[in-house]
């Protein structure tokens, strides 16, 4: 078995994205980190990145929308490691600002959903076994101050609506607490957290973003947490955020 602490990252397809971040500071933090994507070249990229950079990292092809590419990953998984200690589903978008309800397409919607919320309840469904087997089993859902009334720029109540997203963030942070309460037991914390507004693509540090080191950092706060640190809560930067 091995001794190293080990980290699943969803999501991770872009070097200025939270998910390539996030893996990276884990990897600098001692973990094994298993970066994943749907692409296949852009995570072979990134993963011979990290691996110039020195960092112990693994590569898994999952898409997150997929029951069979899922399953599979946690049997590999299972296979190699025999267990999971941090499972972060960073895997998201789907941003739809703008977005009024009466004139959202259900479409867009129903994809909101799926992957924001079902993508990561997915891989929560399949890789709990593997966590369960973690001393120190955490699970991040990377979620948004869209979906809170307390986020005044970006929130439920704030002028950008991003209805399709937002609803699907609020979701994500339900499951979050329904989930904190069935596998309390079981020793694992789940958590959500809000990076806060972050400068993922060209462009937005102008808007007033900030860098990806600190949004990824409020990100792995939850992962690394103590076995007396909290869970089923919302986060940012380690501190709760109101609903
Ligand atoms: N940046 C911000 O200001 C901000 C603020 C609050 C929350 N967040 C959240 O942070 C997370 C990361 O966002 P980001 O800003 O770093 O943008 P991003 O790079 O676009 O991250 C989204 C990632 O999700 C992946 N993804 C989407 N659908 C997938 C699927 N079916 N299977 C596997 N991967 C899938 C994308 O892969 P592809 O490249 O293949 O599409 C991409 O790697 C998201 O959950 C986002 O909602 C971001």
């Amino acid at each position: 078995m091995e001794n190293q602490q080990i980290a699943l990252v969803t999501g991770v397809s872009r070097k200025m994205g939270l998910g390539y971040e996030t893996a990276k500071q884990l990897a600098e933090a001692g973990y094994r980190v298993i970066i994943s994507a749907r692409d296949v070249d852009q995570l072979s990229d990134l993963s011979n990145q990290l691996r110039k950079e020195g960092h112990n990292t693994s590569a898994l092809t999952i898409d997150i929308l997929s029951d069979e590419s899922v399953n599979y990953a946690a049997k590999e998984v299972a296979e190699k490691w025999h267990r999971l200690d941090v499972l972060i589903n960073n895997a998201g978008g789907f941003y739809d600002q703008g977005g009024l309800p009466m004139e959202q397409s259900f479409d867009f919607v129903h994809k909101a959903f799926e992957t924001n919320l079902f993508g990561a309840w997915r891989m929560i469904k399949a890789f709990v076994p593997l966590l369960e087997k973690s001393d120190n089993g955490r699970i991040v859902n990377v979620s948004s101050g869209a979906g809170a009334f307390s986020d005044i720029a970006f929130g439920l109540i704030a002028k950008g609506d991003t209805t399709a997203y937002g609803l699907s963030k609020l979701a994500l942070n339900g499951l979050t607490v329904k989930l904190a309460a069935e596998l309390k037991s079981k020793g694992i914390k789940v958590n959500a957290v809000c990076p806060g507004f972050t400068a993922t693509y060209p462009g937005t540090a102008e808007w007033g973003a900030r860098p990806v080191e600190e949004g990824a950092k409020s990100v792995v706060w939850a992962a690394t947490l103590p076995k007396e640190g909290p869970t089923g809560g919302f986060y940012r930067d380690g501190k709760k955020l109101p609903w």
